[in-house]
């Protein structure tokens, strides 16, 4: 195993390395068997395979089958994610899921894969941050075993974003799409792990990003559904402009807090929301384009599924290797940020 980068004199970083390390010790994925390509677009709305290709770089996403709910496609992550792991659902103390777009409003979708998966010893509870839901989900997976409350730990990303999209709103429907990825988070002996994470929220643009119906502020009416509150909203140019500021800013702060060059990451695994903001970012970090992994050509964007998917298609594919610093960056709805360095 490689030997860490010297000197972390940041606080926040020695500690974690003079407490109790926390590793991610394994992934899993699952994504829908229906594949909709740019094409199968061109006959719903008015769009092209060129417009999207060159806006977003997406070229197809997955759609889960209507029976399929959020719940199911996280439990086909997180049982990949226990197989690698070789651990048994029984040994699984803390569940936290991340998304937006749970089974049903209550109780949270981490409960419906704890019942799923027969971690029955397990405490589960949901987390929303949108796109950055997975990065959030480390941390607080993190802080649990750092602080010794728990030993392992179940982080889970997990998306039916087709059951919140406008089918006919082309600025929004070729975006998406559904799958869910899984980390089994362990203290593992002479190993460092998690590094830290910087994460960032600003409530004030809340409205840049939003499902506004079908909660409190407006419960769902034949009203509310006729006018479509109950779909995802984006002001795309703007969420694009705060995507990489925000992200870029994220990934240095994660950097000079583990006194690291943007040199010394094997693998940058940012969210996959858009080729141009994956660019743009791993421009101003200085970054090459081999070290930045991207799958959303595959998949769109997933939202809270997407590092997690892209970190385990980044492990399978043999990207990341046992001691490799990697570093995700995340950006969604919130608006939510954050970045994490991790010694794989
Ligand atoms: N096909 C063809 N034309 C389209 C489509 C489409 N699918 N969608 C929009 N257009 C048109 C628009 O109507 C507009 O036409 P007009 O100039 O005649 O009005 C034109 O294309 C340009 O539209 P823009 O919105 O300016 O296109 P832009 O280059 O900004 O790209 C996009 C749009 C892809 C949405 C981009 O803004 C983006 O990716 N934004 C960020 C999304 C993101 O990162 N989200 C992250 C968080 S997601 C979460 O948290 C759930």
């Amino acid at each position: 195993m490689k030997s860490l980068p010297p000197k972390f004199k940041n606080p926040r970083a020695r500690h974690n390395f003079q407490g109790r390390s926390v590793s991610i010790v394994a992934v899993g994925s699952y994504v829908p068997e229906r594949v909709l390509t740019n094409a199968d677009f061109e006959q719903i709305v008015n769009t092209t395979d060129e417009w999207i290709t060159t806006r977003t770089g997406i070229k197809e996403r997955r759609i889960a089958a209507k029976h399929e709910c959020t719940s199911d496609l996280a439990a086909k992550a997180a049982a990949r994610a226990m197989e690698r792991a070789k651990i048994t659902a029984e040994e699984i103390d803390l569940i936290v899921l991340a998304t937006i777009t749970p089974d049903m409003p209550f109780p949270s979708t981490a409960c419906m894969v704890q019942e799923k998966i027969g971690a029955h010893r397990a405490i589960a509870f949901d987390i929303q941050a949108a796109c950055s839901g997975f990065v959030y989900g480390l941390e607080v997976g993190q802080q649990f075993i750092m602080s010794r409350s728990y030993e392992t730990a179940l982080v889970i990303g997990a998306e039916k974003l087709s059951s919140i999209i406008n089918w006919s709103d082309r600025s929004t429907c070729v975006l998406f799409g559904d799958g869910a990825g899984a980390a089994i988070l362990r203290h593992r002996p002479n190993a460092q792990g998690l590094l830290t994470a910087c994460l960032g929220s600003d409530g004030s643009r809340a409205s840049l990003l939003c499902m506004p119906g079908g909660g409190s502020i407006c419960p769902p009416t034949h009203e509310s559904l006729a006018s479509g509150m109950h779909y995802l909203r984006m002001d795309g140019k703007e969420t694009f402009k705060s995507a990489v500021t925000a992200m870029h800013k994220a990934a240095r702060e994660a950097l000079r807090r583990c006194e690291l060059d943007i040199t010394q990451i094997r693998c940058i695994i940012p969210h996959q929301a858009n080729r141009r903001i994956i660019d743009a970012v791993a421009e101003r970090l200085g970054a090459t384009t081999d070290q930045v992994f991207v799958n959303l050509h595959k998949y769109g964007n997933t939202s809270a599924a997407s590092v997690a998917i892209a970190l385990d298609d980044a492990v399978q594919s043999g990207h990341i290797q046992r001691g490799d610093l990697i570093l995700l960056i995340v950006f969604g709805a919130g608006l939510t940020w954050g970045a994490a360095v991790i010694e794989w």
